[in-house]
Formats: structure tokens, C-alpha cells, sequence
């Protein structure tokens, strides 16, 4: 699994998500994949606007620098969104994201198109929350089975770190960048993600 685009949805620069992003990242590499980072705060685009445009076409009519990521997700093996736990959800900024595939939905449950860019793509989600609650991951959880899916992929691991409040936190946490970095080796290799100890499986 070559692709890899990895969306990091924290506005924090340097903080707890962009570090487990980075470790992602350096461990795919190592197995020489291909990687893009993206981040989300960088780019300026609008949430779905519900107006109905791809309905016909499984395209957004919407203009911006969401329009050329589109492509970049066709052409992804393994799909990654590493954003942080705000009011037990993902950043408003990933969220919008999420709405944006709703075009790609389209395409595969609507119009039938088959499968987005030809291939079925992995999904992987990095999370961190300064809370420690059983259920802080529960909803946004769900959100990222849902989102794969729309994009034609399958959510195959999440890595959940509690207790990481102040940016750095992550650092100090036992096993979290190294947790990672081996899900970005899976990724880029096996795909074989139960290798990794201390992540979240889906039926797990
Ligand atoms: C607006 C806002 C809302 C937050 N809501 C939650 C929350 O509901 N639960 C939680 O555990 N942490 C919450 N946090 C804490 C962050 O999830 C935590 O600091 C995280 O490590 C930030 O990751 P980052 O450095 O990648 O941005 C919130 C932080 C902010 C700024």
C-alpha cells in the first residue's frame, strides 16, 4: 500500500495529533510509501453545503482547495485523519471534511459508479483527548466508519490516547508515538494492523 494521504485536523501546530501524525508518517515512509500531509487549517474550504450538485454526478460543484484533494483520495491506498477530541468530536475542520465526502457517497450508493479510484483504500484514525472517559472515542468512532466508507475505504485501526491535554503530552505518554509509527509501517506494508499492541480494531 504505496499511498498514503494523511489529514491532520488539529489547529495546534506542533500539538498532540500532529505528532502522532508525524510518527505515522516517519514509520510509512521507512517502508517507503509515498505520503502526503495535509493540513487541514491550511487549506480554505467550506463544509457540504447541501445544495444537491453531485447528486447527478458524484462531483462537488463546490470550488476549493477541498476540489483537488478529491483526487488525491482516488489515488490513496490508505486514508489517514488524525484530529484531537473537541466536545468528544473531531475538530469542525475534519468534520467538514467528513460532509465533503458526501460526493463520493454519491457516486458509490446513488449513482453506482463502483469503487472510488478503482480500489477499496484503508482508513486509519489518530486521536488524542485530555479527558480519560470510557466513551470519549465512542461517537467520532462512528463517524470514521462512516467516512471511510464514503470514501470507499474501510476503517481498519484507530490509535485513542487519553490523557494528552498540553501540546507535547503525547511525548510522555508510554507507547503512544511508537504505537504510531508501527501503524504507519502496517499501513505501508502488511496492512496487518493487529501486529500493533494497545490500538483499536474494529470488532475488537
Ligand atoms: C475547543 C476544545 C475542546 C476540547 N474538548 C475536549 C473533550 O471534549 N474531551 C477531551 O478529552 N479533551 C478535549 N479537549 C482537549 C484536547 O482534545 C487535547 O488538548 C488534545 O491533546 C489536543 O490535541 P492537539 O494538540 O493535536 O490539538 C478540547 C480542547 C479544545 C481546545
Amino acid at each position: 500500500m504505496n499511498r498514503i494521504l494523511v489529514f491532520c485536523g488539529s489547529p495546534r501546530r506542533g500539538g498532540n495529533t500532529d505528532l502522532l501524525a508525524d510518527a505515522f508518517v516517519s514509520g510509512a515512509r521507512a517502508k517507503g510509501a509515498h505520503v502526503e500531509k495535509i493540513r487541514l487549517i491550511e487549506l480554505k474550504y467550506s463544509p457540504c453545503i447541501e445544495c444537491g450538485g453531485c447528486d447527478e454526478t458524484g462531483i462537488c460543484i463546490l470550488d476549493d482547495d477541498l476540489t483537488k484533494i478529491y483526487h488525491e483520495i482516488e489515488m490513496a491506498d490508505v486514508v489517514t485523519l488524525a484530529s484531537p477530541m473537541f466536545f468528544y468530536n473531531i475538530t469542525s475542520g475534519s468534520q467538514a471534511l467528513v460532509e465533503r465526502a458526501q460526493a463520493f457517497w454519491i457516486r458509490q450508493y446513488v449513482l453506482q459508479l463502483g469503487k472510488i479510484g478503482g480500489k477499496t483504500r484503508h482508513g486509519v484514525f489518530l486521536s488524542a483527548g485530555a479527558t480519560k472517559g470510557k466513551l470519549l472515542f465512542d461517537g467520532s468512532l462512528r463517524v470514521m466508519r462512516y467516512f471511510f466508507d464514503a470514501i470507499g475505504g474501510r476503517l481498519k485501526a484507530a490509535l485513542l490516547i487519553r490523557g494528552a491535554e498540553k501540546k507535547g503530552d503525547v511525548k510522555n505518554i508510554s507507547g503512544a508515538l511508537d504505537r504510531a509509527e508501527r501503524l504507519g509501517s502496517c499501513a505501508a506494508s502488511s496492512g496487518d494492523y493487529s501486529r500493533v499492541k494497545g490500538i483499536w480494531l474494529p470488532g475488537g
